[in-house]
């Protein structure tokens, strides 16, 4: 008996009328964007919208306008076929894999930004990234127009930065965030991990065990939050990381660094986010995190 397999569709107009179909049919779509070489977190997206939805669509497109210059565009991981497998375990009901002129034909001019929240933490070392993120989200929800879109808490800055988007923008979509999904070793899982040598890997396990270290620091033994950050960064370069680029804690809210204003609201819930290189590769990881003032 032939297994049922997920719709793989290339064109905006196919995707339209599919979605159209559904909704025409009072079912509820939901949309799960990524850039393939699906892991364990992609998956894990997958199957928290199938709760809120009636139909997943998921896009795969490796985004050209949201790396650098000398970022991995080229060498990032594609792998389709091993992709489509994993999409039919987790009954994906439509995979949208657009060529770069479905998404960007000649002639296309326009950026989407959201001002602030792409200011500091990822947007400092790689300007024009979030641009490139907020242009292609835009057009992928637009192009699809799901009831709901999910994205993954470990890209904490983007997921906070597409919810603003879709907000200012009055996009019909309800923009989500589905849980941070770690790899049995604690290291949050990425498509970039398969860059890691095995000694770069046991260096990388030093960014979990290092922020559960400042968290419980901050939390329990009351040390200041300046201090356990500076310890905590001193500690990763000493373990093997070439570049720390930032470790902070911002509230979760909106991003905002912490002040002691917000003292009425304590504990405040916030986040502390890392970014940092190990040989090539650059990795990013965050927790939630209470501040007493
Ligand atoms: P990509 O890195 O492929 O990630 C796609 C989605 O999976 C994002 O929402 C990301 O936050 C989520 N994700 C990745 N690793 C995860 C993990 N370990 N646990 C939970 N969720 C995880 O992020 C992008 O692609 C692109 O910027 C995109 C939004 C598709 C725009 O091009």
């Amino acid at each position: 008996m032939a297994k049922s397999s997920v719709q793989i569709i290339r064109s905006k107009k196919e995707l339209r009328a599919q979605v159209t179909e559904w909704h025409m049919k009072g079912l509820k779509v939901g949309m799960v964007p990524t850039m393939g070489a699906l892991h364990h977190g992609h998956l894990s997206l997958i199957k928290e919208i199938q709760k809120h939805v009636d139909k997943v669509v998921v896009s795969i497109f490796v985004n050209p306008k949201q790396f650098g210059p000398n970022e991995d565009f080229d060498k990032y991981p594609r792998s389709e076929t091993t992709d489509i497998k994993k999409l039919n375990k987790v009954k994906t009901d439509l995979l949208y894999a657009p060529e770069v002129g479905e998404i960007y034909p000649d002639g296309f001019l326009t950026v989407v930004a959201v001002a602030k929240l792409t200011e500091g933490l990822c947007a400092a070392k790689r300007p024009g990234h979030f641009d490139g993120v907020t242009t292609v989200v835009t057009k992928l929800l637009l192009q699809c127009l799901p009831d709901v879109a999910l994205f993954g808490e470990k890209d904490f800055q983007q997921y906070t930065v597409l919810k603003q988007m879709a907000k200012d923008l009055d996009m019909p979509t309800e923009v989500m965030c589905g849980k941070l999904i770690r790899d049995e070793d604690g290291l949050a899982t990425s498509s970039r991990n398969v860059y890691l040598s095995p000694e770069e890997r046991k260096i990388a396990l030093e960014i979990p065990k290092t922020l559960k270290q400042i968290i419980s620091e901050i939390e329990e033994d009351n040390l200041p939050v300046e201090e356990a950050l500076e310890k905590g960064s001193k500690h990763l370069l000493d373990s093997g990381f070439k570049e720390v680029q930032y470790l902070e804690i911002r509230q979760s809210e909106d991003l905002e660094p912490l002040t002691r204003t917000f003292a009425e609201t304590s504990p405040i819930l916030a986040r502390i986010l890392v970014a940092a290189v190990v040989g090539k590769t650059r990795l990013i990881d965050n927790m939630p995190i209470k501040i007493f003032f």
